[in-house]
């Protein structure tokens, strides 16, 4: 049983696990964990250094070296840092997309933040948001939630954020087939649920419903004895 209570929540691109984990951690007072912009990160500083996919080992120690730092919770968000500069913005632009998925494929790069990752779950109590959290990175976490929803309903909320001209609907959904095949297909750390996970298909819900559900689960595995 980890020393502080962790709450792991994982499922695929667009099922609002973003809005949804950050919101459970600000209301809990724990530290939130977004291990999809760590891998953010590490794209980012391979196209900044001129590094490219074929030089995986070379990206692999740079994870190594990177400090990435997740500045507080404020109204919802949360600043990011890279070496000491700010990179919230930096690390949602098409170009990051474009590579941040086989950046995420490279195992010496998963290695490297598996590390920070865990390190952040002994520091005290945490709310990690990802695709392995629950199978890999917190396996012992006392709440395991795999958040999901159906693929058109992702690709209606993905298309309402993008800016206007970005493509359809059909587009975006055809995309997240493509990636959600990419990310659960890979050998190291697929995206899967645990089988003790408690599965949530958002299609239907509001975000404050998904929220108190996973509040509710949350003050049920500390009364259960997972401690602070
Ligand atoms: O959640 P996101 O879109 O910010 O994630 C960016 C990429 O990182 C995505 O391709 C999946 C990958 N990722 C991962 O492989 N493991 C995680 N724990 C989190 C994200």
């Amino acid at each position: 049983m980890p020393r502080h209570h962790q709450i792991a929540i994982d499922g695929p691109a667009g099922a609002g696990k973003s809005t949804v984990a950050r919101a459970v951690a600000e209301r809990l007072g724990y530290t939130f964990v977004d291990t999809g912009a760590m891998y953010r990160c590490v794209a980012l500083a391979m196209l900044r250094s001129g590094l490219t996919l074929d030089d995986a080992a070379a990206v692999g120690e740079l994870a190594e070296r990177l400090q990435i730092e997740f500045g507080p919770l404020q109204a919802g968000q949360q600043p990011v840092s890279l070496d000491g500069q700010e990179v919230t913005a930096a690390i949602r632009t098409p170009e990051v997309h474009a590579v941040v998925s086989p950046v995420s494929a490279i195992p010496a790069v998963r290695a490297a933040l598996l590390r920070q990752q865990q390190a952040y779950g002994e520091q005290g109590p945490v709310v990690m948001e990802g695709r392995d959290i629950q199978t890999v990175v917190l396996p012992a976490a006392q709440t395991k939630v795999y958040l999901d929803a159906s693929p058109a309903e992702r690709a209606r909320r993905r298309h309402a954020e993008l800016p206007p001209g970005s493509g359809s609907v059909g587009d975006v959904e055809a995309a997240i087939r493509e990636r959600d095949a990419r990310d659960s297909g890979r050998a190291n750390a697929p995206l899967r649920a645990a089988p003790e996970a408690v599965h949530l298909l958002t299609d239907g819900l509001s975000v404050e419903q998904v929220i108190e559900r996973i509040l509710d689960l949350a003050r049920a595995a500390v009364r259960a004895g997972g401690s602070r």
